[in-house]
């Protein structure tokens, strides 16, 4: 553990960030798209990294109460990206990445809450382990648009290939009625997401 050094990123890091990135996302369905440069986010960040030997080999990115959600309504830490590669996995890297995370925005912005949402079943089970409550789940997908909206859409220049969005769980039936899912795509196949939060226990009074 001792070669291990949690630090925030700098810019310097950015491609080996992404590589390390790149690599996570193999082993994961929680993303359906590729990242070419560090997205870029429109309110304060806590951004860490895991680095050993002169290369990252963890990340986790958490924007304060971020936009993409808007029902929660204290403050919080909305965790965008967070992964370890997997030569590092099981040393309890991800734990301590949580927990540094949730140090420095309760010195920062006396905030101790962070919001997660996954599609991915390993990554649902990990916060569950570690005691995350479930706030919210919906299901996301991608669909073929209708001959009929093709047209429509080919009236205006725009040639569809697929759509993607999400319902709740009580219209997915509906849209299965409606839409012809997109199924043999791995990345693109319907995922139930799910949304944690997390508080952890400070043993502050
Ligand atoms: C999820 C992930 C970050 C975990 O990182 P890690 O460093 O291996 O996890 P830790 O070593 O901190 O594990 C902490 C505890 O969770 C347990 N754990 C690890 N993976 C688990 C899983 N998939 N399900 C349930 N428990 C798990 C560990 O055994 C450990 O338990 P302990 O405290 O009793 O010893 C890593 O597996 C990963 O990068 N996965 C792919 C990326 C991903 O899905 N990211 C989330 C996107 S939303």
């Amino acid at each position: 553990m001792n070669d291990y050094e949690i630090r925030c990123y700098k810019k310097k890091d950015e491609l080996n960030w992404l590589d390390t990135h790149a690599s996570v996302m193999v082993d994961s369905t929680a993303w359906w798209t590729v990242i070419h440069s560090k997205p870029e986010y429109d309110n304060e960040i806590i951004d860490l990294v895991v680095e050993q030997s002169d290369e990252i080999v963890g990340f986790i990115t958490t924007e304060l109460n971020s936009n993409v959600i808007d029902f929660i309504e204290d403050d919080y830490g909305f965790v965008w990206e967070f992964g370890i590669h997997r030569d590092h996995r099981g040393k309890g890297l991800g734990k301590k990445l949580i927990e540094r995370t949730h140090q420095l925005m309760r010195e920062r912005y006396d905030i101790n809450k962070s919001i997660w949402f996954s599609q991915d079943d390993n990554a649902q089970q990990y916060y569950e382990k570690l005691g995350m409550n479930e706030i919210e789940r919906h299901w996301q997908f991608s669909v073929k648009p209708s001959k009929k909206l093709k047209n429509k859409l080919l009236e205006k220049s725009f040639e569809c290939w697929n759509m993607r969005g999400s319902c709740d769980i009580e219209q997915f039936k509906k849209v299965k009625e409606n839409f012809e899912l997109i199924k043999d795509d791995e990345a693109l196949k319907p995922r139930l997401c799910i949304g944690y939060s997390y508080i952890p226990e400070t043993g502050e009074k």
